[in-house]
């Protein structure tokens, strides 16, 4: 049985309360998680209560983060590190398009790809082409490093007009030859419809969700449909 990672981002979304009723919304058997790893990646301001509220609920859902600085502790005002995520999360996104648009370039991406790792937490490292992964990044080629890769074509990323399942495979394949057998990730549009299509493709090892992961209910259900 494969390993499927279905992972949630929440980006800019959710208040403490909204993050409690989710969890409660929520309600998934145990055995879904058999050969599933269920990762919600919730903005900085909810990884201690959904931490908690996790714990509380026996949940077997693990944490990510969203981002991570560049810099270790120390005098940088506004800044979360790595250190700091580890308290509450095992993973942490970096890459995504929404953060290469505001202007996060390649050599920043691969620094916080280094911290992360240095931090003890798994990078899910999004890319929308091929040329994102750089022959001269070290963190990224070192096969023993655990990394996640997500391949998210900007065209699918919040448009509800997903890439192909094939594409997908190809995708993942190209990144495979690259990095060597990695988890790569679909990720666009994802929704409780189409996640098996992805799924069912044995490069693709699980999908990174956005919009879809905000309801629970949808959420529980993109989990279940995926075999
Ligand atoms: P979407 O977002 O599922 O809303 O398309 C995916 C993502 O940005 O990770």
């Amino acid at each position: 049985m494969k390993q499927i990672f279905i992972i949630a981002n929440w980006k800019s979304n959710k208040t403490e309360s909204e993050a409690k009723d989710w969890l409660e919304k929520f309600n998934i058997q145990d055995a879904e998680f058999t050969n599933k790893e269920i990762i919600v990646c919730p903005p900085f301001t909810l990884l201690s209560s959904l931490k908690s509220s996790i714990e509380n609920h026996k949940s077997q859902i693990k944490l990510g983060a969203q981002d991570i600085s560049l810099f270790d502790e120390g005098a940088h005002t506004g800044e979360i590190n790595g250190k700091q995520i580890k308290e509450f999360a095992s993973f942490v996104i970096l890459g995504h398009s929404e953060r290469r648009n505001l202007g996060e370039s390649k050599e920043v991406i691969d620094k916080k790809i280094k911290m992360a790792i240095e931090s003890g937490l798994i990078p899910i490292i999004c890319i929308s082409d091929i040329s994102q992964i750089q022959d001269n990044s070290p963190e990224l080629i070192n096969s023993d490093n655990k990394i996640i890769v997500a391949y998210e074509p900007l065209f699918a990323v919040g448009s509800g007009n997903p890439d192909t399942p094939e594409n997908a495979a190809n995708m993942a394949r190209e990144i495979k030859k690259k990095l060597g057998n990695v988890p790569v990730l679909y990720g666009g549009s994802v929704n409780s419809q189409n996640v098996n299509e992805y799924v069912k493709m044995s490069e693709v090892s699980g999908v990174l969700v956005g919009k879809a992961s905000l309801d629970p209910l949808e959420f529980a259900q993109i989990i279940k449909n995926a075999q």
